[in-house]
């Protein structure tokens, strides 16, 4: 997973493309780099590390006018996050040059044959791969057109490219299979990029391309071509309502701090539209579906964890049974899939390939398939028989939040709908639980600053552990999972969410008066139980954190106090107090909160 950008236009090009790129750190920043032709030219500038690097030697090395480029943000997969390696990747013959995001899987052997050829390579990279070829093409065909073509025939692997080549000056070139590319129609100027932020200043009109197009760019006109027979495709333009100032900081310190704050909105967006006047839940996407035998919930990360919650819910609402699954497993074990299975592919980005790749292998099995998404137009909203969108707004951070929130209402809400079509619910229950989710968007959005307080309070006392657990029972062990996962991706802290019943079978070991633990001990139907086993941490000397209803529930060195909620309800509290509770140890260990080592927003590979 990488950021690339394309601008052809009417401004000069770098400072479209940088703002660009700035837009797509959030998908990765070991290294950046952009291209652009000047003087019959093609430029390249490099730098690794993060893009405020490229941006310093741009300022100090050059001053342009080129009104064409490309470039790049880097998640490095194919090589250590080097200048060597950093995008963009000219052929031998500098002839052409090329940004690629996705990996191509044969590049091994089309490099070898590539070398056997004469071709040379100066990066460990795939995409070095991906130019020379196109080269090797285009100087047997003569034509960029049927030269992309018939690379596009030998790559294996997912990608998004963006090409310029000297022999088409004025013109820019891209292709896509798997990896996500949008196009942005601008008044006399378009636009390439992974995700829409980076051209939304300048242009609310998207394009999505699809896997085997080929869009072809000149300061004056745009076409999407077929890789097939190189025709012509009528592409729809989508108008794209969100607003800039989602995707930005607005004051905030942190992305991730500011998407905590939304979750109260994100709670209200996802419920708008979706319940009708006489209180029944409104999902038309779904109605001319059967009503699932049995669901199998395929995603990763935080939106698995949300998936787990999700299984609770939906088991006990609508009695459907459902199996959660961590999608780079499931795709590759030959799972059983019963007839009348439906398969939930849950995902913030809807490009996760792991996850796509499970709502594939369902597809083959003949299932009926539903994505969860939030972005709009992403693959998996694309792919999937049903899309049911989450709502949230973008997310910029790399901790994911606020679409974790919004995954949460809409497993709710499938909960409640098939509760409805099939009885398992009163008309009664329904409408109950529907005001019950509309009000705690209200007392969420009172209580979010208290939490931060409480959170920055606790995360002076707990921000020097070397580890620690998470511990929740029910639908508070998702959420402990979720807990621990935020805290070690952002504060590289390492933590462990574990099922509260399941310490004694062995992580108990660990405790000791360094070793603490997050316990979720509100007052649930298994309260008892969670704080049976709080009872047995301490008595190892384990230092418990206990986020709880009242004070007087448990006797811990530190008890946080949240408001009580009914049944699922509590875990919209719970929820951004652990996620307050990563942030404030992180940015008080001065670490990079949005852009956490190693990460990167959308996982496209592998
Ligand atoms: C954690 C995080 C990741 C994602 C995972 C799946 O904060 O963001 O664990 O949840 O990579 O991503 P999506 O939901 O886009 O499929």
């Amino acid at each position: 997973m990488c950021g690339i950008v394309g601008y052809i236009g009417h401004r000069p090009a770098v400072p479209l493309l940088l703002e660009g790129l700035s837009c797509l750190e959030y998908r990765g920043y070991d290294s950046a780099g952009i291209a652009f032709v000047q003087a019959n030219k093609i430029h390249t500038v490099k730098a690794a590390g993060k893009l405020a690097n490229l941006e310093e030697k741009v300022a100090t090395q050059h001053s342009f006018n080129a009104m064409y480029g490309i470039g790049h943000t880097r998640w490095a997969t194919h090589g250590k996050p080097t200048e060597e390696n950093a995008h963009p990747h000219a052929d031998n013959a500098q002839t052409l040059t090329i940004v690629h995001n996705g990996i191509i899987e044969n590049y091994e052997q089309l490099r070898d044959k590539l070398k056997s050829k004469g071709y040379f390579f100066l990066s460990e990279t795939d995409t070095e791969v991906f130019s020379n070829l196109l080269s090797f093409h285009y100087s047997e065909k003569k034509d960029i057109l049927t030269a992309l073509q018939c690379t596009m025939q030998e790559v294996e692997g997912a990608y998004a490219v963006v090409i310029i080549h000297k022999d088409y000056p004025d013109q820019i070139f891209a292709v896509r299979k798997s990896s996500p590319l949008i196009l942005g129609v601008g008044q006399g100027e378009y636009f390439l990029a992974s995700d829409i932020p980076a051209f939304l200043p300048y242009t609310r009109s998207a394009v999505f391309l699809n896997d085997g197009e080929i869009a072809k760019l000149s300061s004056n006109s745009w076409e999407v071509l077929s890789s097939t027979d190189l025709k012509a495709i009528t592409k729809e333009i989508t108008t794209i309502t969100w607003d800039l100032q989602a995707a930005q900081k607005s004051g905030y310190k942190h992305f991730m701090l500011k998407e905590i704050y939304e979750q109260p909105q994100v709670i209200h967006n996802c419920l708008a539209g979706r319940i009708s006047k006489d209180m029944k839940v409104l999902l038309p996407e779904l109605d001319s579906l059967d009503i699932p035998k049995q669901i199998r919930i395929v995603a990763c990360g935080t939106s698995y964890h949300a998936g787990l919650w999700g299984m609770h819910l939906i088991e006990k609402l609508c009695k459907i049974p459902v199996q959660v699954e961590i999608a780079s497993e499931f795709r590759y074990r030959e799972p059983l899939l019963p007839e009348g299975t439906v398969v939930f592919a849950l995902s913030q980005s809807g490009e996760t390939a792991d996850t796509l790749a499970g709502l594939r292998l369902a597809k083959e099995n003949n299932l009926q398939t539903i994505g969860l998404c939030n972005v709009v137009g992403s693959t998996l909203s694309r792919e999937a028989d049903r899309i049911v969108y989450t709502q949230a707004g973008p997310e910029m951070s790399v901790a994911s939040t606020k679409a974790m929130c919004s995954q949460l209402v809409v497993l709710f809400l499938f909960a409640l709908y098939y509760g409805q079509r099939k009885n398992t619910l009163s008309a009664k229950e329904v409408s109950d639980y529907i005001t019950d989710l509309e009000n705690i968007a209200q007392t969420l959005e009172e209580a979010l600053p208290k939490f931060h307080a409480d959170a920055k309070h606790f995360a002076k006392k707990y921000a020097h552990a070397k580890s620690c657990f998470y511990l929740g029972r029910g639908l508070s062990f998702p959420l402990a999972l979720e807990g621990a996962l935020k805290l070690k991706e952002i504060s590289y802290i390492h933590a462990e969410g574990y099922a509260a019943g399941e310490m004694k079978h062995g992580p108990i070991a660990l405790i000791d008066k360094d070793f603490p633990t997050f316990a979720i001990a509100t007052q649930d139907s298994l309260f008892a139980k969670t704080k049976s086993n709080i009872l047995e941490v301490q008595a190892r000397n384990g230092k418990i954190l206990a986020l709880v209803n009242d004070k007087n529930d448990i006797d811990t060195e530190d008890t946080w106090l949240i408001p009580k909620a009914k049944d699922a309800l509590s875990s919209f509290y719970i929820l951004p107090a652990l996620q307050f509770f990563a942030y404030e140890v992180a940015d008080s260990l001065g670490k990079d909160v949005d852009q956490p080592r190693n990460l990167a927003k959308s996982v496209t590979v592998e």
